[in-house]
């Protein structure tokens, strides 16, 4: 590996990440640079610029940011789209403040981002908890399905609203639009969390695009599949059952009023090209990888999230990220048992090469276990939002079988929380998180062996 030293910490990596040319299977999209087109690349500094005459003003726009959102929406077919400047998470951040205003209450699914816990602590917005069902034969959380809608409806017929996240990290999608037909009989918004799958417009193979199925309101983060820069992110809606203006007013409220045009360059190219053949080529390339791979790959919604199973393997998935990341092979996310890759049409046929060439050379051992992560439907002893403002103290994990976490614990990635504020915490949760930490997976939330609870 090829190595410089400057006294810039930051630089220093990047500069080190840039003279490695590792092949990326990870976001952002642009796959280190690779989908950026030459314009941007070259005037960079010129495109950065700021509302000067004729650049159209984000917060009140009338030219040319109006212009291109008017034919994104089209193209998405909404009613309106605005681009998001600080990912994904602020819009839904807006989602749970706009909940909030109207007084309602929103089903969201139990692995949830941690952005939609966030919005609700921070606009005391009521939640209330979908639990996803596990892929029998995979043991990872599944999208929620309508039946677990129904069921929350029954048990909370107050709900006003619903959030889900389809994609999900392992690229497996809800039925948008059964869901979305059995709401709107009753009233109910949708919301879709699509924050993986905002490249579904543009390949047929690709599920159909959530708001064309229906759904109310869809965020989705750009930079994480396609060619933009991180934190790019757009929110599309519909305005039978949703208020747009008061949404896309609060969506500004939680935007830097010094917006982006290189972000909003990046994404109107990104939405607004003919991506198709570029993913038909992709698909092709990983139906060569999927018949070649020595791992099983798992059979997903979307052909571009390649799901590797290695439980045949003798290191963990994290021991073969390290590995891989020493070849100069960087991919998403790791488990105890699969390896997740975010592919583009920027990845060409030789990365995959180089990624098989690796897969080939481990070792396989005894069959690991496959475990599911959502352990069991944890017990609320205290009402979210209150547990968050309640005094703490730590304790050593393994002493903590009993008490109330005051804290968020998320393994990471994927990001996804496995115990909220205020939920009893249980053997099985220490043993999870003893066991992913052993993998050499990040458990944020955690000092060292210490957890935060309630002293109740
Ligand atoms: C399902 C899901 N929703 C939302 C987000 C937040 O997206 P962003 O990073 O664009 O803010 C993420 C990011 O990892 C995610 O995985």
């Amino acid at each position: 590996m090829k190595k410089t030293k400057n006294n810039y910490p930051i630089n220093n990596y990047l500069n080190n990440h840039a003279l490695n040319k590792a092949i990326s299977f990870h976001m952002p999209g642009h796959t280190n640079g690779r989908g950026f087109l030459s314009s941007h690349k070259k005037q960079l500094g010129k495109y950065d610029i700021t509302e000067i005459i004729g650049a159209d003003n984000y917060h009140e726009a009338t030219g040319i940011i109006k212009e291109s959102l008017t034919k994104i929406a089209k193209k998405t077919r909404c009613d309106q789209s605005l681009y998001l400047l600080n990912g994904t998470s602020s819009g839904i951040l807006a989602l749970m403040k706009y909940v909030s205003v109207k007084k309602g209450k929103i089903l969201i699914p139990r692995d949830a981002h941690q952005s939609i816990i966030n919005g609700s602590i921070l606009f005391d917005t009521e939640i209330v908890f979908a639990y996803n069902e596990i892929h029998k034969q995979y043991l990872i959380s599944n999208p929620i399905s309508l039946i677990q809608i129904k069921q929350s409806l029954l048990k909370y017929p107050d709900i006003s609203h619903v959030l889900i996240t389809s994609p999900t990290y392992y690229g497996f999608v809800s039925d948008i639009r059964k869901i979305s037909e059995y709401l709107h009989e009753k009233g109910i918004a949708l919301f879709v969390d699509q924050a993986h799958g905002s490249h579904f417009i543009h390949n047929k193979h690709f599920p159909i695009s959530a708001i064309r199925q229906g759904a109310d309101v869809v965020v989705e983060s750009l930079h994480k599949t396609q060619n933009c820069l991180t934190q790019s992110a757009i929110i599309h809606g519909n305005k039978k059952l949703i208020d747009l203006t008061l949404l896309m007013s609060i969506v500004k409220f939680l935007t830097t009023t010094s917006p982006s045009y290189l972000l909003m360059a990046n994404m109107e190219k990104a939405l607004l090209s003919d991506h198709n053949k570029a993913y038909n080529r992709l698909f092709s390339t990983i139906n060569f990888f999927i018949k070649n791979c020595p791992y099983p790959v798992l059979k997903t919604n979307d052909i571009s999230r390649v799901v590797i199973d290695i439980r045949e393997a003798k290191l963990t998935g994290n021991e073969i990220t390290k590995l891989l990341h020493k070849e100069r092979i960087d991919i998403e996310m790791a488990t105890l048992t699969y390896l997740v890759l975010i592919t583009t049409p920027n990845n060409r046929k030789k990365d995959f090469l180089s990624l098989l060439k690796q897969l080939n050379h481990l070792e396989k051992g005894e069959k690991k276990e496959n475990i599911n992560y959502l352990i069991n439907e944890p017990v609320q002893v205290i009402n979210i939002r209150k547990a968050r403002n309640m005094p703490t103290r730590s304790i050593q994990l393994n002493k903590a079988i009993g008490k109330i976490c005051g804290t968020i614990i998320v393994p990471y990635p994927p990001g996804i929380p496995l115990l909220y504020y205020g939920e009893e915490i249980s053997q099985s949760h220490i043993d999870y998180i003893t066991l992913i930490r052993r993998s050499g997976q990040a458990v944020m939330g955690l000092e060292n062996d210490y957890i935060k609870i309630i002293e109740v």
